[in-house]
């Protein structure tokens, strides 16, 4: 039997209606914001993202889909929009462009162990702003995913947790304490943990580890090292926030699972997905285009998880306009002909141009869920007229093709 790849998914009817209907929600919502749609490779130098996201990322060492190519370049399949982004940014340099507002959606891949809402190749809609280090850039891009959340009627679904990581001082002030905490404590770490303890020990308080999360309960809080630049920075995305009656939960234990954080990061959480409970999340990154060789430019952006988001909404919402024809009779070609006009007149219609039974093509209807069916025989034929039913509460009504048309525009407005 031909197998697919582990942790990748098919998606057929309900489900990748389901799919683009978010990908639809999440675009109409980037145009509200004056976002622009962005494409990158789905493939970049191997380089790029153990920079990006940092050697002791898990992402990193144990996710990255990377092969060598048949010029032995290192290549890998993106774990992330934001890496490629930047990457683009400087490559293109497109410093004249800022402020930017970037939106992508598509597929990304790592090598995860498949759970619910965890998979292989998965797909995020990713928001960017480049060029702007502004507290109310900051909420905006909060308000963004809220309105996200709102148009999916998930508000009580999920709940937004936000923190500061502070500014490079903050942090190595925290770094410093941190190290002397879990050096009290290093014998009980586990083994990717001790490594972390060398490389970059912010990274434990990430640890999915048993082990290590009941060290962690008890550790410093980097909260508690910010800068009073960062907590003043962080207070006013919190001011602008209320100012908007967006509702927060403070949570001075998250860090997020990527290296190039700093100031506001945030997620929105879940409760129904068990251990994936990060429906999304992001924040600010300052230093990462600086730091990969472009001008210093600070930027800040989030990124949700698609199948994550599927599995909350579960149904697509059913907004079909679908008009099955169904010829009676010998009147198939008539029934296409109709079928041709309609089309052109963009109305959807479901007419299958081969010889069937009007009992199975009604039963076809029934599945792609026509809204409306056209009966097509003589009769109709013969007055001008169009016999149309109500597939949702079955009455039916002999209308002028003007009727028709004037009923369906308005449905289509
Ligand atoms: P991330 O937290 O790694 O952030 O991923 C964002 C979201 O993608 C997660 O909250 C989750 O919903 C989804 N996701 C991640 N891994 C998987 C997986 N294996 N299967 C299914 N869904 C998954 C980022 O990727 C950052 N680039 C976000 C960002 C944008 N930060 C700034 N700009």
């Amino acid at each position: 039997m031909l197998q697919k790849v582990k942790g990748t998914k098919d998606y057929f009817f309900k489900e990748q209606e389901l799919f683009d209907y978010i990908a639809s929600v999440a675009k109409n919502v980037s145009e509200l914001y004056s976002y622009s749609h962005c494409s990158t490779p789905i493939f970049e130098f191997s380089q790029l993202f153990s920079r990006v996201l940092g050697d002791s990322s898990d992402v990193v060492n144990k996710e990255m889909y990377s092969f060598l190519d048949r010029n032995n370049e290192s290549l890998t399949l993106r774990p992330e929009f934001t890496a490629s982004i930047c990457r683009a940014f400087i490559s293109n340099s497109m410093y004249q462009e800022v402020p930017l507002r970037l939106f992508s959606y598509g597929p990304l891949f790592r090598y995860e162990q498949p759970q619910t809402g965890r998979m292989r190749q998965f797909h995020q809609i990713n928001y960017e702003v480049v060029g702007v280090r502004n507290p109310l850039v900051d909420s905006e891009l909060i308000k963004i995913f809220a309105m996200i959340v709102r148009a999916l009627g998930l508000e009580d679904k999920v709940c937004l947790e936000i923190n500061s990581l502070g500014c490079q001082e903050s942090r190595t002030k925290y770094r410093n304490a941190l190290v002397s905490f879990l050096q009290d404590h290093k014998e009980n770490l586990s083994e990717d943990s001790k490594v972390r303890l060398e490389k970059n020990p912010i990274r434990i308080l990430d640890s999915k580890s048993e082990q290590d999360k009941k060290i962690i309960v008890d550790a410093p809080l980097l909260f508690e090292y910010l800068s009073s630049e960062s907590m003043d920075y962080f207070n006013l995305v919190l001011e602008d926030l209320d100012r908007f009656d967006v509702k927060y939960n403070i949570n001075k234990k998250l860090v997020r699972g990527l290296d190039y954080y700093c100031d506001t990061v945030f997620e929105f959480t879940t409760d129904l997905l068990g251990a994936q409970n990060a429906v999304g999340g992001g924040g600010r990154y300052d230093n990462l285009i600086g730091s990969l060789g472009g001008k210093p430019t600070p930027a800040m952006g989030f990124a949700a998880g698609m199948e994550r988001l599927m599995l909350l909404v579960k149904e697509p919402p059913v907004t079909k306009n679908l008009v099955a024809i169904i010829p009676i009779g010998n009147n198939l070609n008539n029934a296409r002909i109709l079928a041709e006009e309609l089309r052109e007149n963009n109305i959807a219609v479901y007419l299958e141009p081969q010889e069937a039974a009007p009992g199975k093509r009604m039963k076809k209807a029934d599945k792609f869920e026509a809204s409306h069916a056209i009966f097509l025989g003589e009769d109709e034929i013969g007055s001008g007229k169009i016999k149309l039913r109500n597939m949702k509460n079955g009455s039916e009504k002999l209308i002028s093709k003007e009727e028709f048309y004037n009923e369906f525009r308005r449905k289509s407005q």
